[in-house]
């Protein structure tokens, strides 16, 4: 999948970084910073990443000015929260308003199908599939993050492709 990744010369419309940080400090600036906001914080963090890391949760920790342990705190209480993906490659499709009208449903079910449901593992710890609102660059839809990196305007057939060389069987 090297097409259409944010390396390499890019067609004007695609971002030239990822967009999740801003759009995770927006969220965190409607809220004015409130620690009482931090459970829509987390649904927003998640909803952009797929998984919560633990550099991520120390983030917003910081920029809501609460201690650590609450916040890890509350993001392993709720079982919503997913804290690391388990398998060795990730998937996280865009299903944001534009990435579905362009076929993200479509990538889903071919991962889905060959690996595992979204939220989930598969079988044989390869690869952990997940889904986020809107990861900041809808003029590439549909898109992808695949082991941290943004891809866009993915098909089908080369999901299946890049499936393939990560050994994920037919
Ligand atoms: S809707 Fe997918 S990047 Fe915005």
């Amino acid at each position: 999948m090297n097409a259409t990744t944010t390396t390499g010369p890019a067609p004007a419309a695609a971002p030239t970084r990822d967009n999740r940080e801003k759009m995770l400090e927006r969220a965190m600036t409607r809220h004015n910073y409130s620690g009482s906001a931090l459970i829509e914080v987390l649904h927003t963090a998640q909803g952009l990443y797929g998984f919560l890391t633990l550099p991520l949760l120390h983030t917003i920790a910081r920029k809501l000015k609460l201690p650590p342990s609450r916040v890890l705190g509350v993001a392993t209480f709720y079982h919503f929260f997913q804290l690391e993906p388990k398998g060795e490659h990730t998937f996280v499709v865009c299903t944001g308003t534009a990435c579905y009208v362009a076929g993200a449903r479509k990538l889903l079910d071919v991962l889905e199908h060959r690996c595992a449901k979204a939220g989930c593992t598969s079988a044989d710890g390869k690869v952990s599939v997940a889904s986020a609102r809107c990861i900041g660059c809808c003029g590439l839809a549909p898109a992808l993050i695949e082991d941290g990196r943004i891809v866009g305007r993915v098909t089908e057939a080369q999901l299946n492709r890049e499936l393939d060389q990560v050994g994920v069987k037919p």
